[in-house]
């Protein structure tokens, strides 16, 4: 049993960072633009609850949110240290580029995620410039797939279709074998499509994926794109737990670059009726 819900709020910020709009996760896809996806996964009913187990997400909550301070983009840890049928995995990740907001994003994620998912034994939140996810089992090093998150850019690619498909194709996976070998397993780009246009391009996997598992992962993201939903839309991404990619027709890295301040995160918005 899982649980889908879409939060919605009118942010400037956010909505240069995912521009596209949701497709293929929510029924009734909106026009607006997302403010938080999460998922509860594997609710536990009342004779399957786990006070110990609650109680080690509740510490690893607070952990991911007090240790944010000292890791910019990646962290995990197990509460307790070590497997028990109890031990709850954790870990964030945040978007390059925004150190001071993940700290924010991630407490803020956490805060949700605990009151949003109390029942379940994995869940995942995506907020602003962040996920959350915690689990009973260690995922850190697995490749997943799932939950996942794809927009696709409204607007059609205008011109010779194929051809701007082929070239995107191409530099998503000239960018997937570039993320696999590098250390930070992230890798960017920006390639012609005519003599006064480009796409640009940015992939990521997580830091402790292997290079088979990363472009692996990656592989699977690149697939899904076409074939699942944004053949001739002029941008897409698709996120997975583990990895990544978004293109588009403009160089959405460096409208984010860091020395550009985006207003603060706000509080979270109440929270609106499922679905
Ligand atoms: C994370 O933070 C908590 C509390 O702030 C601390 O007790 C714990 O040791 C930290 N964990 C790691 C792995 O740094
Ligand atoms: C984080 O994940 C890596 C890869 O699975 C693992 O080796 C490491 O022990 C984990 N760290 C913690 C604190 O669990
Ligand atoms: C899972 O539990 C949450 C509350 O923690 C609830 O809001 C949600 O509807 C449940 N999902 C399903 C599919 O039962
Ligand atoms: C929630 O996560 C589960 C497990 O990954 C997945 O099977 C389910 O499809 C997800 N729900 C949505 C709406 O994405
Ligand atoms: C891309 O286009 C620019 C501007 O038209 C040109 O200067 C550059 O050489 C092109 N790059 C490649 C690899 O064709």
């Amino acid at each position: 049993m899982t649980s889908f819900y879409l939060f919605i709020l009118h942010l400037s910020f956010f909505s240069l960072f995912l521009h596209c709009s949701p497709y293929n996760i929510i029924q009734g896809a909106t026009h607006e633009n997302p403010k938080a996806f999460y998922n509860c996964t594997r609710n536990t009913t009342s004779a399957s609850y786990s006070v110990a187990y609650r109680s080690n997400v509740k510490t690893l909550l607070d952990w991911l949110s007090s240790n944010a301070t000292n890791h910019d983009r990646f962290y995990n840890t197990t509460v307790p240290t070590g497997h028990t049928p109890n031990t709850a995995y954790g870990s964030f990740l945040c978007t390059r580029g925004f150190p001071k907001l993940c700290q924010q994003c991630v407490t803020q994620a956490a805060k949700l995620l605990s009151s949003l998912c109390t029942i379940a034994k994995e869940a995942i939140i995506w907020y602003e410039v962040c996920y959350v996810r915690y689990s009973d089992r260690s995922f850190f090093s697995a490749v997943e797939e799932s939950p996942r998150l794809s927009f696709m850019n409204d607007h059609d690619y205008k011109g010779p279709v194929e051809r701007f498909n082929a070239i995107v194709w191409d530099m998503l996976n000239d960018l997937r074998n570039e993320a696999a070998s590098a250390s930070d397993k992230c890798a960017d780009k920006s390639v012609n499509i005519t003599d006064n246009q480009k796409s640009y391009g940015s992939v990521w996997c997580l830091p402790y994926l292997s290079k088979d598992k990363c472009r692996w992962c990656l592989s699977e993201a690149i697939a899904n794109n076409p074939n699942g939903c944004c053949t001739g839309k002029s941008g897409a991404t698709v996120i997975f737990p583990s990895c990544g990619i978004k293109y588009e027709l403009y160089p959405f890295l460096s409208v984010h670059s860091s020395s550009m301040s985006p207003p603060p995160l706000l509080n979270p918005p109440p929270f609106a009726s499922p679905g």
